[in-house]
């Protein structure tokens, strides 16, 4: 089927890539000349796991090419797929360039019949597929309403794993408006063994959100609850999460007695909060619309207030221990907002080197990939801070080492001369059996 993805940032580029290795013709299109040209020069402007040689071989085979021009894309395709960004503006649902498309795609629908399928992927909240999109489509059309279809596609993809959750999906959404897209949505997915949900665009819309609202809970509650463990002594977090988790409604017993470790357990883990570009904005833009609709939506206020608070916990802890963090070399391990990547979107070691940095501490940071990103597009005074490629020899200059993100290469820490050091394993990365001549910190649990 020939498609056209508008919008080639994770979720644009990464659908766009994976559709046409699975033998759709895809275009991509973005307004930003730079990416185009480096995607058609087959250098994806991203870091994801697998995507350079996926990107190579589709270009390749001529299954995929990217450009600037809309109105070719739009004159190839069948179904056209919408992935621009939604960011939060002031705790709001930004719409500007989803309307822009949408738009952008009316315009192009006044000057030929052709009909289209446009199918929104990304993140906007219940009822802007039906009203906002069909809206904006229709009046730059000059009310052609007959001439395009609306679908709604969430993606559940998490950035580090983009195209192996693209490619094994747990499940794929399809929320359609008319019968038409609903068989092209059936189409576009063929390849796909998933279960497939269909249903209508805004119950699409809010499966996406509950979805992102229910893995925030679970984590606020998770850091609300580990704090108070690691206040009382004695209790580790974790022991407490498998014991909650053995209980059959979160974890099944199977016929046979056995069971599978449920993944929650791989993916929750005491911490310093989460960030990134999905959770804080999405819950943030939900609520908004709660109380556009005068509910109070107070739960999810507890998520992201428990959220806000929670980097904290390594500056209060690092100042209990040093009596004053004012001098202290600190060197900071992470900068992305979860490993696998080098976007520092909300990421909560903005916060943790905000607050050492107020705490006047000299602070040394490393990242993998994402040291560029942070000095762009951080907001922190990084003037003051030292940007390092080599940690490890770092470690010897430093009172106190943080692990804020849980990069595989910081499990190298035991091996270094940490003797004597503070080891704030923010991430439960590693083991206090790991460091038995440092002291060593984390989160849910009083060592
Ligand atoms: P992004 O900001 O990385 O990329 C968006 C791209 O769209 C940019 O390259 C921009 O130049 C382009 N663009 C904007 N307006 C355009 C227009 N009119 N025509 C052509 N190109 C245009 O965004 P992203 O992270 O890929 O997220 C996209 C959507 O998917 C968001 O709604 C997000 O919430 C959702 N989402 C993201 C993830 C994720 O992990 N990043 C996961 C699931 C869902
Ligand atoms: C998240 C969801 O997991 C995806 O399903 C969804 O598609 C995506 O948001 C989205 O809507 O864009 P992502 O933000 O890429 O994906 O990453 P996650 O692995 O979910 O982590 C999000 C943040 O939560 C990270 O900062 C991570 O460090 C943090 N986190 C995760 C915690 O602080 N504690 C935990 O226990 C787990």
């Amino acid at each position: 089927m020939k498609l056209s993805v508008i919008g080639t940032g994770y979720v644009g580029l990464v659908s766009g890539v994976c559709l046409a290795s699975k033998g759709h013709d895809v275009i991509c299109v973005d307004v930003n000349e730079e990416k185009v040209s480096s995607i058609n020069n087959r250098n994806p402007p991203i870091h994801e796991e697998g995507l350079p040689e996926l990107l190579r071989s589709v270009v390749d085979t001529r299954k995929f090419r990217a450009t600037s021009n809309l109105t070719e894309a739009l004159d190839f395709c069948e179904a056209v797929i919408i992935a621009v960004g939604t960011p939060t503006t002031d705790g709001k649902l930004d719409l500007t360039y989803l309307v822009q498309a949408a738009r952008q795609i009316g315009a192009y629908l006044n000057s030929t019949n052709k009909f289209l399928s446009v199918i929104v992927k990304s993140t906007v909240l219940p009822t802007t597929t039906d009203v906002v999109v069909r809206q904006a489509i229709a009046e730059a059309s000059g009310g052609k309403t007959s001439q395009f279809g609306l679908g709604m596609n969430p993606e559940f993809l998490r950035e580090g794993n983009a195209i192996s959750d693209f490619n094994f999906p747990d499940r794929i959404v399809l929320g359609f408006e008319d019968f038409k897209t609903g068989e092209v949505l059936s189409r576009i997915y063929e390849p796909w063994n998933a279960d497939k949900v269909f249903v209508n665009t805004r119950t699409a819309e809010m499966i996406k959100y509950a979805n992102n609202c229910f893995l925030a809970l679970q984590i606020s509650a998770a850091n609300e609850l580990a704090n108070l463990a690691a206040k009382l002594g004695g209790i580790d977090f974790m022991d407490v999460f498998r014991g909650v988790t053995l209980d059959k409604r979160w974890n099944p017993i199977r016929n046979d007695g056995s069971r599978t470790e449920p993944e929650i357990l791989t993916y929750l883990v005491p911490g310093p909060g989460f960030g990134g570009s999905c959770f804080p904005k999405d819950v943030q833009a939900i609520r908004a619309q709660g109380h556009d609709n005068g509910l109070p939506m107070e739960i999810l206020d507890g998520i992201l207030s428990v959220n806000e608070r929670q980097p904290e916990q390594v500056t209060k802890i690092l100042e209990a221990h040093f009596g004053t963090l004012s001098g202290k070399n600190i060197l900071l391990l992470g900068l992305a907002f979860k490993p696998q990547t080098d976007d520092v979107r909300e990421s909560a070691s903005i916060r943790i080197s905000e607050e050492l940095l107020a705490y006047k501490t000299i602070l040394v940071a490393h990242d993998p990939i994402a040291t560029e990103n942070f000095i762009k597009l951080s907001g922190v005074q990084t003037s003051t801070i030292k940007f390092t490629q080599d940690w490890k020899t770092e470690v010897a200059n430093a009172d106190a080492i943080v692990i804020a993100t849980r990069w595989e290469e910081y499990k190298a820490l035991p091996g270094l001369k940490v003797a004597g050091k503070v080891v704030f394993d923010a991430r439960r990365l590693l083991s206090p059996k790991d460091f038995p001549s440092s002291t060593y910190f984390s989160i849910g649990r009083r060592v």
